[in-house]
Order: C-alpha cells, then sequence, then structure tokens
C-alpha cells in the first residue's frame, strides 16, 4: 500500500509541477518522499528560490506560511492545517503589541515559530540557526524584544551578551527534557556526545557538546568522527542521522521525544494534498507584506 502511495505521490508530483518539502521531524516515510529535507532556514530559502509552481510543505503550519509570505504567487500547501506549531501560538499580535509598547524604542526579532501576525509587527525573524548572527546585526545600542522562545533567547542572550527582554514562551517538547534524563543517557552510553537543539532549557544546553540546528546536528554527525550520539530534540531527525551515517549510533536523549503535531502527516495526507491541490495556504495582503519585510531581512543576513 505504502509503496504504491508513494509512486503515485512521484508521478503526480512531475505531472503538476510540485516540490516537496519536508522536515526533519515529520514521519520517516515522509521525509523519503521529499524532494528535500531540511531546517526551519533551508526550507524557508528552498521555498523562496524554488521554480516550481506548487510546494507541498510537509512540516507544521507556520513553515508553510513562511513559504507563501515569501512566494504568493505559489501554491503552498500545508496537506494537515491542523498541524500547528505550539511554540508558535505562545504569542498572540495583542501580546506583542502589549510588549512593544513598554519598550518602544527595542527592536523586535521574532523566533520564526510565530504566526505571520506577529512577523508582521516584527523587525526581524530569526531561527534557531542564524539567531546569533540575526542578533548581533543589530545596532549595540538598540534593545531587542526576543520572542517567544526562552530558551532560545535565553541561550542566544549568553553567546551575544546582548540584554534581550524575553518573553515565557517554549516548545513544550524541547522543554521537558530534564538534566536527569540527558545525565542518565550519558551514563548508559559513556562514549556518546551530546548534540542539543537551542529550544531545550539552559541546565540541558550546559550538558551538551555541541548546540545548533536540526540542519547543523546532521552536518555534525556527518563530519565528526566520534561513533556515539545522543539527540536532545524531536527523534524524527535521528532517521535522517541513521541513513547518511549508517555505521554510528544515535540514541534519542529521553523516550517519546515526538511533536505529534509534525507527526500527522501522512503519504496519504500527501497524496490527497496533490490530487486535490488543497489545503492552500493563504493570507491577507496587509499582513503578509507586513510579515515578508522582518523574513526578508533575515534572509539577506
Ligand atoms: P530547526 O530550524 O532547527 O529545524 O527547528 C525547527 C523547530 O521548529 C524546532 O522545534
Amino acid at each position: 500500500m505504502k509503496k504504491s502511495v508513494f509512486y503515485k505521490i512521484k508521478r503526480l508530483k512531475n505531472e503538476k509541477n510540485a516540490l516537496i518539502l519536508s522536515h526533519f521531524y515529520q514521519r520517516s516515510e515522509v521525509q523519503e518522499v521529499a524532494d528535500f529535507v531540511g531546517d526551519s532556514l533551508e526550507l524557508a530559502r528552498i521555498a523562496s528560490e524554488a521554480q516550481e509552481e506548487v510546494i507541498v510543505f510537509c512540516g507544521v503550519d507556520f513553515m508553510a506560511q513562511t513559504a507563501y509570505i515569501l512566494s504568493p504567487s505559489k501554491t503552498i500547501l500545508l496537506p494537515k492545517t491542523d498541524a500547528s506549531c505550539p511554540l508558535a501560538n505562545m504569542i498572540s499580535a495583542n501580546e506583542l503589541q502589549s510588549l512593544k509598547q513598554l519598550y518602544p524604542d527595542a527592536k523586535v526579532v521574532s523566533y520564526v515559530n510565530t504566526t505571520a501576525e506577529v512577523k508582521a509587527l516584527s523587525d526581524l525573524c530569526c531561527t534557531s540557526s542564524n539567531a546569533q548572527r540575526v542578533v548581533n546585526s543589530i545596532s549595540s545600542n538598540s534593545r531587542i524584544i526576543f520572542v517567544p522562545d526562552k530558551n532560545l533567547g535565553l541561550y542566544i542572550k549568553e553567546k551575544t551578551g546582548r540584554d534581550l527582554v524575553l518573553w515565557d514562551g517554549y516548545c513544550p517538547i524541547h522543554n521537558r527534557l530534564t538534566v536527569e534524563e540527558v545525565e542518565s543517557a550519558k551514563n548508559r552510553h559513556p562514549e556518546a556526545l551530546v548534540l542539543a537543539h537551542p529550544e531545550c532549557r539552559m541546565d540541558v544546553l550546559k550538558l551538551a557538546d555541541f548546540v545548533g540546528s536540526t540542519s547543523s546536528m546532521v552536518n555534525y554527525v556527518q563530519d565528526s568522527i566520534f561513533k556515539e550520539y545522543i539527540i536532545c530534540t524531536e527523534s524524527g531527525v535521528i532517521n535522517r542521522m541513521k541513513k547518511i551515517c549508517p555505521q554510528k549510533k544515535f540514541y534519542s536523549a529521553c523516550s517519546n521525544f515526538v511533536c505529534k503535531n509534525m507527526k500527522l502527516t501522512s503519504l496519504e495526507d500527501v497524496l490527497i494534498s496533490l490530487e486535490t491541490m488543497e489545503p492552500k495556504i493563504t493570507i491577507s495582503e496587509e499582513i503578509r507584506s507586513k510579515a515578508f519585510s522582518p523574513i526578508s531581512r533575515m534572509m539577506n543576513i
């Protein structure tokens, strides 16, 4: 069944001049059928540079919205409309507006994991792979509001020495990983390096040998001479690591390190989406054009 769905997707994709993009946290079979698998920044770049008319975005809503904001003339399909990011929903446009009123001179950097309305109120966007560069690009005498992820914010604050105004948002999946769980994984696998996503809590990040975006973790294991790794991020990324480094060993830092929203999209959903050209992402032109500026500034850094 799965095999025939796979080949139907490949055929329809060519017929409809579509590109399939997948985040590393997607189900392994969805990553398998995709043209590109990457982190948030890479997927946004590929979506904006793609020649194809149609993009099937296998990820969560803010990722597909970012693709639409950058390329409104393309058809951007999100196979599961309920695939949302809990972190992105942790700050609303009204809440950001109130925060801006408290710090009227501050520049606003919003993580790409935000709604289009929040981006529309921001000066710059960032992802986990460029947050440090984005913050460093802002004049040193400007105060910076950094929303919504407090863990990423604290990490960037430490890395850059900048005084960031933070919001109390977090990714529920990364935030629940504890020091005890990482230490216990280290005891079970004493030879393993610890790789962590910056959405993990600061005390967890202190135990990591490497901190970076999903793609940079994948690149790290590919380039490193070490043989074993404890992975402190959603377990979907381990599929990719095993595929490119079959001789190495990867251990999830805790059991059930799974984002259920990222796992909603099945191969069947991708097929239905290509058959029906639905569900399409749309954003009002007023919000889209305002949200375009902080994303395009980020892309130019
Ligand atoms: P990356 O940009 O590192 O892929 O992270 C995306 C994300 O949503 C992490 O939870």
